[in-house]
């Protein structure tokens, strides 16, 4: 089947186009970074306003790149949740609208269960697997045992990781989106200059918490030390702490499952340092470690239409009910 995918849950408006056979035909991304870098974060109200603006351009874009007119296309995917529901409801009504004039079948992606899929657009992975799913939103573990077949380890009981990134980034000055400025300006610093704190929880707790890390941050920041530190030696320092908890629980959830893979998803794997990491204590404690490309981790629609197209392929369709929502469906 050829699949049009829609995502639209936070700051990205997305469309791309994924042939069973053929693979992925075209895939854009527009960022709306400098409509919220002004305001140090994503404003909701905003976003969705972008999402109308953009959301006919991206996708007339996404068909042209694939050659594909409304007669080759077999099915519409469209992220129903979660995220901001003012942009969900967007990129939903306009793939609900496009379903209904092309007559073609329409299918709710889950936000989450795209990222922890997306590995599939460049390789393989053998079912069952663990995914580290980490972004603005969210962290959590999942054991993977075949497709819609996802099982909740553990996640964070306050911030997501990307979100602790943000924050940490707009309290030492450094801008928006936080993640990417912190990698940079890490890799010119000493992540074993300052210790700060890592929140292990119970040790076989697949649940994780960074507000103590950003509290201990805003000490540090404000202390005559930190205010004579190195922002380089602190950024370092700072995702080290979450980076370590990241990939020190991820391979601790794959041991225990007995499961020898480990998937990493969401923007927060789009960090070197977690890259690195991860691959080398997989490589020690006998996981093998899958990396998406940096652009398939971070928001996107490829892994959209791809879940779409397994999932449609295997007979399932939403109705015209489908309706988009804020919160997780995952929980244990
Ligand atoms: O998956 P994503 O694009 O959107 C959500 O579903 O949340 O993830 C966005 C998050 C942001 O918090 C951003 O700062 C973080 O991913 N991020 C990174 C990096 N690239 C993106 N965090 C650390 N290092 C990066 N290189
Ligand atoms: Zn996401």
């Amino acid at each position: 089947m050829r699949i049009l995918g829609i995502e639209s849950s936070c700051d990205e408006t997305a469309a791309a186009v994924y042939d069973g056979s053929a693979g992925l035909l075209g895939n854009v991304v527009s960022s709306q970074v400098p409509v919220h870098a002004a305001y140090g974060g994503v404003v909701p109200e905003l976003a969705s306003r972008e999402h109308l603006k953009t959301v006919v351009p991206v996708v007339e874009k996404a068909l042209a790149d694939a050659a594909s007119g409304r007669d080759a296309v077999d099915g519409i995917a469209v992220t129903a949740g979660p995220g901001l529901i003012g942009s969900l409801l967007v990129g939903l009504c306009f793939a609900k609208a496009l379903s209904y004039a092309w007559e073609k079948p329409l299918y709710g992606v889950d936000h989450l269960e795209s990222h922890v899929y997306a590995v599939f657009l460049e390789r393989e992975v053998a079912f069952p697997y663990v995914a580290l799913l980490v972004s603005g939103g969210h962290t959590s573990l999942f054991r993977v045992a075949g497709w819609g077949e996802m099982g909740f380890l553990g996640g964070t009981l306050d911030d997501a990781a990307g979100e602790a990134f943000d924050k940490a980034a707009k309290m030492m000055g450094l801008g928006y989106p936080g993640g990417v400025a912190i990698d940079r300006l890490s890799q010119e610093g000493d992540p074993g200059r300052y210790r700060f704190p890592r929140a292990w929880l119970s040790h076989d707790s697949a649940d994780f918490s960074f507000s103590g890390l950003k509290t201990a941050l805003r000490t540090f920041l404000s202390s005559p030390e930190g205010g004579a530190a190195k922002v380089q030696d602190v950024a370092a320092s700072f995702q080290e702490a979450i980076v370590d908890v990241l990939a020190g629980k991820a391979l601790d959830a794959a041991k225990r499952e007995g499961i020898p893979r480990l998937v990493l998803s969401g923007g927060v794997s789009a960090n070197s340092r977690l890259r690195e990491i991860a691959l080398s204590r997989g490589a020690a404690a006998g996981v093998e470690v899958f990396l998406p490309s940096k652009a398939l981790c971070t928001d996107n629609a490829a892994m959209v239409a791809l879940l779409g197209e397994r999932r449609m392929s295997a007979g399932l369709l939403s109705g015209p009910e489908l309706n988009a929502y804020a919160a997780s469906r995952f929980s244990r």
